[in-house]
């Protein structure tokens, strides 16, 4: 089994790429880091707990890890997520927030890498803090790490971003964070809008989760995003971002991928939290992103529809 490490801001697609990663039955999933962006960090692990506990997989460790952003302030997304971060899904189910693995997310990155080399892999679903703090403080993760698979950005579709038109939220919300990730040299794949925006989980979908254990969670927690998403775009839909991040490392031939060079800019008011892919090699750099550049969508949300059909809750 896959030995990983899910990284999440949970945040409603963050619940649900929990639930594909553990009901895929695929992984060995060594904890679950929790980060501040969707929502406060105490909501993130609550909501992380919450999930954890409908999936009966409370024994998967919870770890607390970046409170904030390197240098802004903290930036969060409740229109899109809900004021609790899961629309309010899951209110009967009591957690305590303090009840989290005695080890900062960072150094328990750093330790699994350690630990298991060239064996582990990151699935990075929210801002970039924990990664960056880590890899700051042991720069030899980069060569630890099998893969790091990332749900952020936006490449080809420059001006097509969901936070600044240029910037998509998990690069936005830590810019700086994301920089430092990019130029660590650790193997890094983007799932990026570009590909996440075509996966989405219609009300017609979630209908065929009907009679299992998942269906009133999906649909109740997806309803204030389906709302939202119909009023701005137009589809009563939830965009799995993070669900698609964890299939693709289920299934890498979801996606069709190139390498590139990628930056992230910081500097710029207008444009910060930007993927700046280059296309065209202008600036001679050595690939250090393999990004996805097309996915097959229909093939995905079968496989994450089929996953929460069969599970033996
Ligand atoms: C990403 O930002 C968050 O709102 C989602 O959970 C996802 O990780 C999409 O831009
Ligand atoms: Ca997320």
């Amino acid at each position: 089994m896959e030995k990983i490490i899910l990284d999440v801001d949970t945040g409603i697609d963050d619940a649900l790429a929990i639930l594909l990663a553990v009901e895929s039955g695929r992984f060995d999933i060594l904890g679950i880091t929790a980060v501040n962006g969707n929502v406060p960090l105490d909501y993130v692990i609550k909501n992380t707990k919450k999930v954890l506990k409908h999936t009966g997989k409370e024994s998967i460790n919870v770890y607390k890890g970046a409170s904030r952003p390197i240098l802004i302030e903290p930036f969060h997304e409740y229109s899109v997520h809900g004021n609790d971060g899961i629309g309010g899904a899951l209110s009967s189910i009591e957690v305590d927030s303090d009840d989290v693995a005695d080890m900062f997310a960072p150094d328990f990155i750093i330790e699994q890498a350690e630990r298991h080399q060239g064996e582990l892999t990151l699935i990075m679903v929210g801002p970039l803090t924990n990664l960056a703090l880590a890899l700051r403080k042991e720069p030899r993760l980069a060569k630890w790490i099998k893969q790091v698979v990332v749900m952020g950005g936006l490449v080809s579709e420059a001006g097509k971003g969901n936070t600044l038109p240029t910037s998509e939220f998990n690069m936005y919300a830590d810019a700086e964070a994301a920089k430092m990730v990019f130029h660590s040299g650790i193997p890094l794949k983007l799932v990026s809008l570009d590909v996440t925006k075509k996966t989405f989980l219609t009300s017609e979908d979630i209908e065929k989760l009907k009679g299992t254990h998942y269906y009133d969670f999906v649909k109740e927690c997806t309803a204030v995003y389906r709302k939202y998403s119909e009023e701005n775009y137009g589809v009563n839909g939830c965009a799995l971002h993070d669900p698609l991040t964890v299939g693709v490392v289920l299934d890498p031939t979801l996606v069709t991928t190139a390498s590139y060079f990628v930056d992230i800019e910081t500097k710029s008011e207008l444009s910060y939290g930007q993927t700046i892919c280059d296309f065209g090699n202008l600036w001679n750099k050595e690939p250090n992103v393999e990004i996805c550049l097309d996915v097959d969508s229909e093939r995905f949300i079968s496989m994450f529809i089929d996953t929460l059909k069969n599970t033996i809750n």
